[in-house]
């Protein structure tokens, strides 16, 4: 599955955005304020309302006030993802479509819409359709190609308006389209990541794949080194030829019925825990946990990765988080530093710009004199710091 198209209204700064072509590995740059992290708070708070609710998904933000783009709060937020999935074993380019608008003070799901194409011809179909709370899904999409006669329209009424109709009547095999993105969004990663979460010791337990906050390291490195032995050495090795003196991790289990972690400095005889160690040290390892992932997330969105990191190690991140993309599906990166961008190609940059205190994006590759200056061999790190991104 890959985003194609994101097209979003009224969402803080983004008041009116449109995103086309996404590549698997895309890279937002802009200066503080730009809206980046406001870019990557639209696939937590899509994830949010759809594990719990609009309602819960937009108090956690502040409201709907807060999250209307100023002068904007009478007007729906929409958020309109496209993106290639494979529904009945074939490829379809599917829109999802979300209208929020503001009843009362509580948030609800004015319009809800899956669509794909039936055919090279024609508007997309609606496979499925709410509008606050009530509407219908197909039920049998495997009779794709047959006539919109032949296609069941499942009307159904969902438990609320705020509750979103992917959540309801994703859990059913037979609603396909809704059924997938709904997993899709399930699995999504939005990073949240803090130190002091990931050098915390654990309660035992299982844990397969790193969470946001990278609280759960130790126990995804213990099961790593229990169940992929292959991926845990290989994490090691790396991490040891990047973070100098380290030679080893594990992960301990404490008379307590703890896990921590214990990281061994070649130099000295006894490890040092997690809570001893340095943040670039924690950080780094956390990364290579994740983004070696045996399972990789379909679509994993990180902030300013370089943070605590030695710039020498950013042009490997940079090749560990494509290499991800293409495990994975899509990998969405944020960044401050020129480090990072030297190592991003053209099409995969993007730089956000506040034009009249909302965001506007622009595809580094729409500007012919970057172009022909990265065509001539600069670097967009380079330019970046020259200031020459800006050029029209
Ligand atoms: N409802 C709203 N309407 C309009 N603008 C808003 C709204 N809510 C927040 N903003 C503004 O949106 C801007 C975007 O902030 P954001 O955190 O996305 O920037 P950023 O690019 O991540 O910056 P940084 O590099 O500092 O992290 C902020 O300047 C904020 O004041
Ligand atoms: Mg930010």
């Amino acid at each position: 599955m890959k985003i194609e198209r994101i097209l979003l209204k009224n969402f803080r700064a983004l008041h009116d955005v449109e995103l086309k072509d996404l590549p698997p590995f895309a890279v937002f740059v802009g200066e503080n304020g730009s809206g980046k992290s406001t870019l990557f708070q639209v696939f937590g708070f899509l994830k949010d309302a759809l594990m719990n609710n609009l309602n819960t998904a937009m108090q956690r933000m502040g409201g709907y006030k807060e999250v209307a783009t100023r002068g904007h709060t009478g007007e729906p937020i929409v958020i309109e993802i496209q993106f290639r999935m494979a529904i009945t074993g074939k490829e379809r380019l599917v829109t999802y479509h979300l209208e929020i608008t503001n009843r009362n003070g509580a948030s609800v799901a004015q319009r809800e819409i899956l669509r794909y194409k039936r055919g090279a011809y024609g508007s997309p179909f609606h496979f499925l359709d709410f509008s606050e709370g009530q509407g219908y899904a197909i039920s049998n999409e495997e009779d794709f190609d047959k006539s919109d006669e032949a296609l069941t329209k499942d009307f159904q009424t969902l438990d609320s308006p705020d509750v979103l109709a992917i959540k309801g009547l994703g859990q059913f095999q037979r609603f396909k389209a809704a059924n997938n993105f709904r997993h899709l969004i399930e699995n999504w990663h939005v990073s949240d990541f803090h130190i002091t979460a990931a050098r915390q010791r654990v309660e035992v337990g299982v844990a397969e794949h790193l969470s946001e906050s990278g609280d759960n390291l130790p126990l995804v490195a213990r099961y790593l080194h229990q169940n992929e032995p292959g991926t845990f050495n290989g994490i090691l090795q790396k991490f040891e030829e990047r973070i100098p003196g380290m030679s080893k991790v594990d992960a301990k289990v404490t008379e307590d019925g703890h896990v921590l972690l214990r990281f061994a400095d070649g130099s000295f005889k006894d490890p040092f825990i997690s809570r001893y160690v340095s943040d670039g040290t924690i950080k780094m390892f956390a990364y290579l946990v994740l983004l070696h992932d045996p399972r990789p997330h379909p679509f994993l969105c990180i902030e300013e990765p370089e943070n605590q990191l030695y710039p020498r190690l950013l042009g490997t991140l940079v090749e560990e988080l494509r290499d991800y993309a293409v495990r994975g599906g899509q990998v969405f990166v944020s960044t401050h530093s020129p480090d990072v961008l030297n190592h991003v190609d053209l099409d995969e940059a993007f730089l956000l710009k506040k034009e009249q205190g909302v965001t506007a994006i622009h595809p580094l590759a729409d500007n012919q004199q970057i172009k022909e200056l990265v065509e001539a061999g600069d670097k967009l790190g380079w330019l970046w710091i020259q200031d020459l991104l800006e050029i029209q």
